[in-house]
């Protein structure tokens, strides 16, 4: 079956097209690495398969409904995350916020949610965390923590949005290989979206390439290659191989790395 079907999908804002009479087809249970320059679409894609952003023509089903028509069954870490106003918490208290009225017939925690609660620290190492207050965390645990609110609901989508910003290369790889274990473990789709693709290497099944209302979907080595990667960023882009790691060049400049060293 297939978790995502974008069909001659438009999206578009006043000055900027995103998609650009997209098709695709995600099979479900694949771990997808979402890449693509700065401003190219990561997040709107993402907002899109939730139903928060128009579509101007085509259609977007997810999960074999049109998309936000029932977002019960995705679990979405956007990419800006304000946590201020919970440092407080601790991280049993922190994970169920995100428990919405409309998931659980009331906004009061029941014996079911807290089971689910429980349930979502467990499946993401962070136990140890639950009587912790969040500002005495680290980015990493904090990291876990979202991905808990993620879970709750059991969900058959996962939609993250650039969870390794501002982890060091350690807690990149530990992020990823927790995402992955969840993700073969519950049998369910993954789009996660990154600035390169060296980290999730080893995690992904395929990647989405976005690039000038563009959008490759494919094996890594069919879809970062010299090719696909100048139409996508509409510049000629050299790809080259070293010690399993990949390099995509603009010139001497290195692409992903470069568009992206301002978020770091
Ligand atoms: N609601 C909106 N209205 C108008 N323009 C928008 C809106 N949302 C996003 N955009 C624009 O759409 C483009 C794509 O933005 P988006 O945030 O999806 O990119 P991204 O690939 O996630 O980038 P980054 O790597 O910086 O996170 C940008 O030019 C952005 O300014
Ligand atoms: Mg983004």
């Amino acid at each position: 079956m297939n978790a995502i079907v974008f069909d001659q999908l438009l999206v578009s804002f006043a000055h900027r097209t995103i998609l650009d009479h997209v098709n695709l087809q995600i099979r479900d249970q694949q771990f997808i690495a979402l890449l693509g320059a700065n401003g190219a679409g990561k997040t709107t894609l993402l907002r899109t398969l939730l139903g928060l952003v128009p579509v101007r023509s085509g259609s977007v089903t997810v999960l074999g409904a049109p998309a936000g028509s029932d977002n019960r069954h995705i679990g979405y870490v956007p990419q800006t995350r304000n946590l201020l106003n919970t440092a407080r918490l601790c991280g049993w208290d922190f994970v169920a916020s995100a428990l919405h009225g409309d998931r659980w017939g009331l906004p009061r925690i029941g014996k079911a949610a807290r089971k689910e609660i429980d349930w979502a620290l467990d499946t993401v190492g962070a136990t140890e965390l639950a009587r912790r207050p969040l500002m005495e965390t680290s980015g990493g645990e904090r990291q876990r923590l979202l991905l808990a609110q993620a879970l709750l609901g059991h969900p058959k989508l996962l939609l993250l949005d650039e969870p390794l910003i501002s982890l060091d290369p350690h807690h990149q790889n530990k992020t990823i290989q927790l995402v992955k274990t969840v993700q073969q473990e519950l049998g369910i789709t993954v789009l996660f979206s990154a600035h390169e693709i060296n980290p999730l290497m080893g995690a992904v099944d395929q990647v989405l390439y976005l690039g000038k209302g563009q959008a490759a979907l494919g094996s890594v080595d069919e879809v970062i290659t010299s090719e696909v990667l100048s139409r996508l960023y509409g510049t000629q882009i050299e790809v080259l191989r070293h010690q399993g790691r990949i390099f995509v060049m603009a010139g001497a400049s290195e692409v992903e790395k470069m568009e992206h060293s301002h978020d770091a």
